[in-house]
């Protein structure tokens, strides 16, 4: 008898066939065209793989209580599949969603399965497809119960931290697994363009090429840098063009497109009330990015600044220290975000577990993650990344680079909006006073909505006119 089913043999589907079939678990796969399953089961084959033609007869291979893993599309695809297996299960079996499901998605489709008494996982899966076969990360949610039944295997297959623990724990109930995957993508969009904004302002302002921008990633990917997002970022400038020589990168169209997590995870923030600016920031490059004829054509007509300084010889240090500065801020929001869902949807995970699993195997994974475990460890109730003393002193120290950098940016119009939207969250974060006294104000002056005083408590309200005051 197989330890599980798996749905689904696109490549993360079968990578992570590879992997549980490594791990001495029994595998049964399973996909919609027969075609794939047999070229999968011939370029792979394993003992510990079975390949089934029929769902029926995928789920009697399966031991009890079953365990049938879906790694199909997220969205209407998964609904379709749950209603052909469902069926097929009994109350105690256990679907595992490892797609890019929305929360809601996953506590809807729970509350749907109540009734035949099957469980179900959203299991966030990220690394990619080197991930899937070598070590993902794994953040699961649903019922307690259920995970306990798969821990032994997911704890089995997921990467595992330089501490040697396995990037996986039970993140609590409903949607917490698929949540947690999704503020991870918001950190992942905001990471990257972070990267790409210090890649454009050294490209265009500092004058470096493609070769030297690798050579720098090479390095801060050895020190504080460190991480995945800016290794593969310094393969990417070290590849060239197979037929024109040149640097591949400069031959990529600039318009980047998305799946919707990153939008997910701004959407979800304006719900609940948690300002997520660098990861909306990073959202709305892609969508501006997108807009490629129309940017073409306002190049021509909307000037930008008159060429000046090159902005030094620091220049380098400088998109370092902001580079490290907005990689933290990126963290920090997700993080706040992590926080207010817990207690509005009634997630149960502790911010330094959700650190710990994403120290490896996940897109977001850098050396930094381990400091912000650390932070959490230190301080579960911590309000704000930004405050822990690691990353006080860090953001301190960088801070003048920081500016310096963005500076420049705007100087030589290169546009850097996430480094921006950090800066200014750090700078409003920090701020004692904000100009929010006006807003009020403004308000109160053309709805009446009224405003507290700094110096008396109560509700108050005025005809808001030149040395005329009246209190309501
Ligand atoms: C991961 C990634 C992955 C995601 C891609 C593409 O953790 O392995 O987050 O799940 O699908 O990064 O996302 P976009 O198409 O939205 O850029």
């Amino acid at each position: 008898m197989a330890s599980i089913g798996l749905i689904g043999l696109g490549v993360m589907g079968q990578n992570l066939a590879r992997n549980i079939a490594r791990r001495g678990f029994q595998v049964a796969v399973y996909n919609r065209t027969r075609a794939k399953t047999e070229t999968f089961a011939r370029h792979h084959p394993h003992p510990n793989i079975i390949p089934t033609y029929a769902l029926d007869d995928l789920v009697a291979r399966l031991e009890r209580p079953r365990r049938l893993l879906l790694m199909v599309k997220a969205g209407a695809a998964v609904d379709a599949v749950i209603a052909q297996v469902r069926p097929l299960l009994e109350p105690g079996d256990i679907l595992i969603d490892g797609g890019n499901s929305h929360f809601a998605d996953t506590e809807r489709r729970q509350r749907e399965l109540a009734a035949p008494g099957v469980h179900l996982l959203g299991v966030g899966i990220s690394g990619g497809e080197e991930g899937a076969l070598r070590g993902p990360s794994l953040m699961p949610g649903g019922p307690e119960e259920a995970y306990e039944a798969v821990a032994p295997i997911f704890e089995a297959i997921a990467a595992r931290a330089g501490d040697g623990r396995p990037c996986v724990t039970y993140l609590g109930p409903g949607g917490a697994g698929h949540y947690v995957k999704m503020v991870h993508n918001g950190i992942e969009y905001a990471l990257m363009q972070a990267i790409a904004e210090g890649y454009d302002v050294l490209r265009q302002v500092g004058g470096l090429a493609p070769d030297h921008l690798a050579a720098l990633f090479e390095e801060w990917n050895r020190a504080e840098l460190a991480s995945f997002l800016v290794e593969i970022t310094a393969h990417i400038l070290r590849t060239r063009d197979p037929e024109t020589g040149r640097p591949l990168v400069d031959l990529v169209l600039d318009r980047a497109r998305q799946k919707g997590t990153g939008k997910w995870t701004s959407q979800e923030a304006l719900d609940v009330g948690v300002p997520v600016p660098a990861i909306t920031s990073a959202v709305e490059a892609r969508f501006l990015s997108a807009l490629k004829e129309e940017r073409v054509r306002a190049a021509k007509l909307l000037p930008g600044p008159a060429p000046e300084a090159k902005g030094g010889m620091h220049l380098i240090e400088h998109v370092r220290e902001a580079l490290f500065a907005t990689m933290v801020v990126a963290y920090a929001q997700g993080m706040a975000l992590l926080r207010a869902a817990a207690s509005e949807h009634g997630y149960t995970y502790r911010l330094a577990d959700v650190a710990a699993i994403w120290r490896a195997g996940c897109i977001i994974r850098a050396a930094l993650l381990e400091e912000i475990r650390h932070a959490f460890a230190e301080e579960p109730e911590l309000p704000n990344l930004m405050l822990a003393p690691f990353f006080r002193h860090a953001l301190a120290a960088r801070q003048q680079g920081w500016r310096t950098a963005l500076t420049v940016g705007v100087n030589h119009g290169v546009p850097m909006p996430v480094t921006a939207a950090s800066l200014a969250y750090y700078d409003s974060y920090r701020s004692a006073h904000l100009p929010a006294n006006l807003i009020q104000a403004q308000r109160d002056y053309f709805g009446a909505h009224t405003y507290e005083r700094v110096d008396r408590p109560g509700t108050f309200h005025t005809v808001w006119h030149p040395n005329t005051a009246s209190q309501a």
